[in-house]
């Protein structure tokens, strides 16, 4: 008889994410078990990132799943997560997966990792990570929302985040991010804007200019932090790639009327940091600049600055980074890079540098908690993944029950910054 983590059927299908997009789900069955997975997707996606479909969109990725996919699959053991990541690079053959697409790959990754897992009847976390103790990540999450994950009045920057480092549970922590995110529409209207609803992750839209939203957050901490006792610190991702002009070589910001050339652009971010006490902010520089990321890192004291489009989860990204000292975290979307292997990879060398590996859903998700498992298998102090909205707090609900079940062996995470 052959091993219980055989891979027996390998199936595809399209399914709807949060905004309403098709996106590929697919099904790995082994004599004794069953793994499903769907891919998310992003709106403002780094342009080093694997092709997301081939040509012919979810239709083909089902297609070739049938056809390419599943016939190579089928009788390869699932607990070889490594071989199983291999595979789908030489069935694809290029190195940006658009033969079959880097979510197809990514959701085969997945769904055959929650097959062996399931089969030994142990959570992903631990099927993946292999140790004894955990670290629970502290969840970070957008509280109001601008950029390309909002339409009408929004801001210019794209997220403003809340994180909580000094929270004991990871239930305390993801309510802290929760009240202040009440809090905006209570104090909203004395600063002399609106609330327009909610953008792709559940934050707030709202026709704020930079500084006024960062001044109305720094009272919504603090009103949370004097009723809970914890401090609640602000973050950004400024998504800064969508902001640049490239040939005029300046960031623009609409509704603020600001124009910044590089220099100018260090030094606002830089001040940002310091008038509001940031902890964190994400791509404050266009996705290729490099040395500019080194000069901001240089000078920035007690914030992490965390590459996502400069990096999209590829290890080469990652390691000329290094080189240039660009920044001291980084954001590891497993989605960008197509399996697990590589996902993996990327986090284990950002951790072995000294930079913090931040686990990251995308602007369009689907309502399942993967997510939590990678961040703690991955050892990822910092989990990014919305405030509320259901397809994200299917992740950070799922924190709440890893720690519950690991009690002392699963501490909260320790952020170096
Ligand atoms: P996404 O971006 O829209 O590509 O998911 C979210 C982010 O920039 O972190
Ligand atoms: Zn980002």
């Amino acid at each position: 008889m052959s091993a219980p983590t055989v891979i027996q059927e390998v199936r595809a299908r399209k399914i709807f994410d949060s905004r309403g997009n098709p996106t590929i789900e697919v099904d790995i069955a082994t004599h004794n078990s069953f793994g499903r997975a769907a891919a998310p997707a992003g709106a403002s996606k780094g342009k080093w990132e694997v092709q997301s479909y081939p040509s012919g969109g979810v239709d083909q990725a089902v297609e070739n799943v049938k056809e390419a996919v599943a016939p190579k699959l089928v009788g390869m053991d699932a607990d070889k997560q490594e071989t199983i990541d291999t595979v789908l690079h030489e069935i694809d053959s290029t190195d940006n997966f658009s033969k079959i697409g880097g979510n197809t790959a990514y959701a085969v990754s997945v769904a055959t990792s929650l097959a062996a897992a399931s089969s030994k009847d142990i959570p992903l976390f631990q099927h993946l990570s292999g140790t004894f103790t955990y670290e629970i990540p502290f969840p970070i999450g957008n509280v109001i929302g601008g950029g390309m994950h909002a339409k009408g009045r929004r801001t210019d920057i794209q997220e403003f985040l809340v994180l909580s480092t000094k929270a004991s549970t990871a239930v305390e922590a993801s309510e802290a991010n929760i009240r202040v995110h009440s809090e905006v529409p209570k104090l909203i209207s004395k600063f002399g804007a609106t609330v327009g609803g909610k953008g792709d992750e559940g934050a707030w839209v709202s026709d704020l200019e930079t500084h006024k939203a960062l001044e109305l957050l720094s009272e919504a901490c603090e009103v949370v932090s004097d009723d809970m006792g914890i401090e609640v610190r602000l973050g950004l991702d400024m998504a800064a790639s969508t902001l640049w002009n490239p040939k005029k070589k300046v960031y623009v910001y609409e509704r603020d009327e600001r124009r910044l050339e590089e220099k100018k652009q260090i030094d606002f971010v830089l001040d940002l940091i310091e008038d509001y006490n940031l902890i964190y902010v994400e791509d404050p520089l266009q996705e290729d600049a490099f040395e500019a990321f080194g000069e901001l890192t240089k000078r920035v004291k007690g914030c992490l600055v965390c590459g996502d489009d400069l990096f999209t989860t590829n290890i080469k990204r990652l390691e000329k980074g290094l080189k240039h000292g660009a920044a001291n975290a980084a954001i590891i979307k497993p989605n960008q890079v197509g399996t697990l292997t590589d996902a993996y990879k990327a986090a284990r060398r950002a951790k072995l540098a000294g930079y913090v590996p931040v686990m990251s859903h995308r602007s369009g998700d689907v309502p399942e908690s993967v997510l939590a498992h990678l961040a703690v298998a991955f050892q990822c102090p910092i989990i990014k993944t919305g405030v509320v909205g259901g397809e994200r707090v299917a992740k950070i609900n799922e924190l709440f029950r890893i720690q519950e079940a690991f009690g002392n062996r699963a501490k909260m995470a320790s952020i170096n910054v």
